[in-house]
């Protein structure tokens, strides 16, 4: 709306996310006039900086286009910088009144607070935004990234200390694969397509691999994650997400509400994951690798506590004990420091009931929904040979996007996600609840990994990662098809 003002106030403006993120996923929006007209971009953080040296920060990475500076000087122009420190009650008054002076002239001021920052401030930054921050002419929004604790318990806390302040309404938790367009789209392909929606089942469904590959290693990130691991990092919540959505029952509507509330009854039929069931990993460098990165192995990282025995890879499996998916395995794979990059779900079906070909002949079909990169889904089906008499063979039904939206760009997540905040709508975001139940999930297991220091099994940086991890998808019902 003209008459209000919308602040998007980025608390840790000067720290990496945000630069290499949250300002370039700003100004593309304003670039492309998606943002409400008066839109004010808030830097907010410890250091004392201009909105000059704000600028310098970020500006590489906004890559500006030939022809373009003169919209980043105007997008530039709508950004201010206040400095203050997390903890300080008089701090966020002042950001508050810089916050009421730009609202004064307007009908009604708006308010995203987007927390950049290290876990160790959020309860007292939160704290005070609700203190001495919130505005009280509009609506106001908080937005959070991961990690949300790093166990049930931490979890929880984190939840009851942020339910004390806020509304659920009010608090948009991030995981910004939700923001992936074949993420969202598994709702549509799965409950708009009569052809999915029978076969979506133990009936039909052998078993189901998400997985997720990295080509890259810590890069100096080795401390944060080194405090995680894999499992925390990828597997609890980008794999989870991804696995409500493939493994859910048809929501009521397409509501927020109704979404996750069948989000939340699906994980609440997990039983807690098994170490048995689980394969872990550690890269060591490559001595034949293109670059210092995969020469370099994870304990060979600087940032790395000597001796470290946490996961850069994991595969794990899980079961859910309903009507729908009584014994199909879920494998769930995540790993740095491998081959390539790509993240997928490969649903296989089973062969059909009676099969009149010869049986090295049948294979089954597959549904592959690529996330990234190249999107693309497809479907593997056996069809004859060409001119052959009864030769059968495999061909695909192709969905890939670059072909058929030829030219199109696909937002990026966190683009959609930023629209989304300020629209209001939570369809796309976490829930308390949703975050509970997968912690829930995973807890035992890293708690027992943590205590008995399981050592993960060594693999190659630029491989495919641990082959007991092969196995493991093996003995679960899933087939080597040679490219997964
Ligand atoms: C982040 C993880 O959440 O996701 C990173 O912390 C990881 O370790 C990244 O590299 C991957 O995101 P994307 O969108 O590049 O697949």
């Amino acid at each position: 709306k003209e008459d209000h003002l919308y602040s998007i106030i980025i608390l840790g403006a000067s720290g990496d996310l945000a630069k290499k993120k949250i300002y370039p996923t700003l100004w593309m929006l304003y670039r492309d006039g998606l943002l409400p007209q008066n839109t004010l971009f808030v830097g907010y953080a410890r250091s004392k900086l201009s909105v000059n040296d704000l600028q310098k920060s970020f500006e590489a990475n906004c890559k500006v286009q030939p022809g373009q500076e003169g919209k980043f000087q105007e997008f530039m122009k709508n950004n201010i910088y206040v400095s203050g420190n997390y903890d300080k009650a008089e701090d966020f008054k002042r950001l508050h009144v810089a916050l009421d002076e730009k609202e004064a002239k307007v009908k009604a001021g708006n308010r995203v607070f987007y927390l950049s920052l290290p876990p160790f401030v959020f309860d007292v930054a939160t704290t005070f935004i609700r203190k001495a921050c919130w505005g009280t002419r509009g609506w106001n929004r908080v937005v959070l990234e991961k990690p949300f604790g790093r166990d049930l318990e931490t979890s929880r806390k984190l939840s009851e200390h942020l339910k004390g302040l806020f509304k659920e309404e009010e608090i948009y938790r991030i995981d910004h694969y939700l923001g992936k367009e074949l993420v969202q789209n598994l709702i549509t392909l799965r409950f708009a397509n009569r052809i999915f929606g029978p076969s979506w089942n133990t009936h039909n469904i052998a078993s189901v691999m998400i997985s997720f590959k990295e080509p890259i290693g810590t890069q100096g990130r080795g401390g944060y994650f080194d405090e995680y691991g894999i499992i925390r990092d990828i597997i609890q919540n980008h794999l989870m997400q991804i696995f409500c959505l493939a493994a859910m029952e048809k929501p009521v509507s397409l509501d927020a509400e109704d979404i996750r509330d069948e989000k939340v009854r699906v994980l609440r039929r997990i039983k807690p994951v098994k170490l048995e069931d689980t394969v872990l990993g550690q890269y060591i460098a490559n001595p034949d690798g293109k670059n210092d990165d995969e020469r370099t192995g994870y304990l060979d990282d600087e940032t790395v506590p000597k001796g470290s025995v946490t996961p850069t890879f994991a595969s794990v499996v899980l079961k859910i004990d309903n009507e729908r998916w009584e014994g199909v395995p879920w494998i769930l794979r995540a790993g740095k420091a491998l081959n390539e990059r790509k993240a997928e779900i490969r649903v296989q079906f089973k062969t059909p009931d009676g099969d009149i070909f010869p049986d090295d002949d049948a294979k089954r079909n597959e549904l592959v929904i690529r996330v990234q990169p190249n999107e693309a889904i497809y479907l593997k089906m056996m069809t004859k040979t060409p001119n052959s008499h009864f030769g059968i063979e495999e061909t695909e039904l192709d969905l890939t996007y670059s072909k058929r939206y030829e030219g199109l760009v696909l937002a990026e997540a966190y683009q959609l996600l930023f629209l989304e905040i300020l629209r209001g709508r939570q369809m796309h975001f976490v829930r308390a609840d949703e975050l509970e139940e997968t912690w829930r999930i995973f807890t035992p297991l890293l708690h027992q990994i943590e205590k008995d220091k399981v050592k993960p099994i060594q693999y190659k940086f630029g491989g495919r990662g641990p082959p007991e991890a092969d196995d493991l998808a093996a003995d679960n019902n899933f087939m080597y098809t040679g490219t997964y």
